[in-house]
């Protein structure tokens, strides 16, 4: 297949040679030689329905770093406006001869339905609750820098659970590598059935979660995925499942701190503990550029020329 929807379902034999090329990518970044040629020629469009900081800004550099001429289109100028359907803008797109199209939508599965009509490579960057794999995929290679494997560790993910696309990625990926995760939070934003997503355990004690965890991975309250009402009080949530100092000392000594972003200080995790010294979250910022400098080109090279 030459489109990355989900991880689920992917062997670690199929993720690793996404991560192996990352690497050797963020090697070049570092010292500013990244090679310029394997997206030579090739068009890529960022088609995001949602808002995004990251995942669009470091699409848009991978996409440059590896020569491709890279278009962000402005969804909220576009057509879609006058009524244009996800289906027809795709199609539109498609016959400009775009070669990789990276989608970020609200509805789950809105990127596999694209790839289905289209002849670019299709990059799922977050769709509604289901998966963001390009997240998990610098997540892991953020681990695996800094502990070496990826097998046996116990990852604690905590907070809106229920609400994340992130989480599902993660699950599906750290389980096919051999690791653990606990999934921490209130039993209204950790639903049940996702233990059965993978090896996962349940915690709703922040500090049951937390003790002795290898990596602490926090999560963003998503209220624009909650109802009206079903918003938690900020105090109340830092209360009892914030990160602050106290209770990362139960995870194991030096464990990682991370987080997707966006972050809301005070509410999730502690401003402190942010800036930490076992905090990488600006790392996995950089891991972005180059694990989608590894899926753009392994895509490119899967894809049969039209
Ligand atoms: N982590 C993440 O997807 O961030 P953005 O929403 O800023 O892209």
């Amino acid at each position: 297949p030459h489109h990355l929807l989900a991880l689920e379902g992917m062997s670690a034999a199929e993720i690793e040679p996404f991560l192996d090329l990352a690497a050797s990518y963020a090697l070049l970044s570092r010292s500013r030689k990244a090679p310029r040629e394997a997206l030579r020629g090739r068009t890529l469009i960022n088609l995001f329905f949602e808002d995004s900081t990251r995942t669009r800004t470091s699409f848009e550099l991978a996409g440059k770093r590896l020569g491709a001429d890279v278009i962000n289109m402005s969804v909220a100028n576009s057509s879609v406006n006058k009524g244009e359907t996800l289906l027809d803008t795709a199609a539109t797109l498609n016959a400009m001869r775009c070669d990789l199209l990276v989608v970020r939508h609200a509805a789950s599965g809105a990127p596999a339905l694209l790839a289905r009509k289209v002849d670019a490579c299709v990059v799922n960057a977050g769709d509604g609750m289901h998966e963001h794999p390009t997240q998990a995929l610098l997540d892991a290679l953020t681990m695996r820098r800094h502990l070496g494997t990826l097998s046996g560790l116990t990852v604690a993910i905590c907070g809106d659970v229920g609400h994340s696309r992130v989480v599902r990625s993660n699950i599906h990926l750290l389980t096919a590598m051999g690791s653990t995760i606990r999934v921490v939070g209130p039993p209204t934003l950790v639903p049940s059935s996702i233990a059965s997503l993978g090896n996962v355990e349940v915690h709703h004690n922040m500090e049951d979660g937390l003790a002795g965890a290898d990596v602490v991975m926090m999560l963003r309250l998503q209220k624009e995925r909650m109802g009206a009402g079903l918003v938690p009080s900020a105090r109340e949530f830092f209360r009892f499942y914030g990160l602050d100092q106290r209770r990362l000392a139960l995870a194991r000594s030096g464990a990682l701190v991370m987080h997707p972003g966006p972050m809301n200080r005070g509410v999730e995790i502690a401003s402190d503990v942010a800036d930490s010294v076992q905090s990488v979250i600006q790392e996995q910022v950089e891991m972005g550029v180059a694990v989608r400098m590894a899926v753009l080109e392994r895509l490119s090279r899967m894809r049969v020329p039209t």
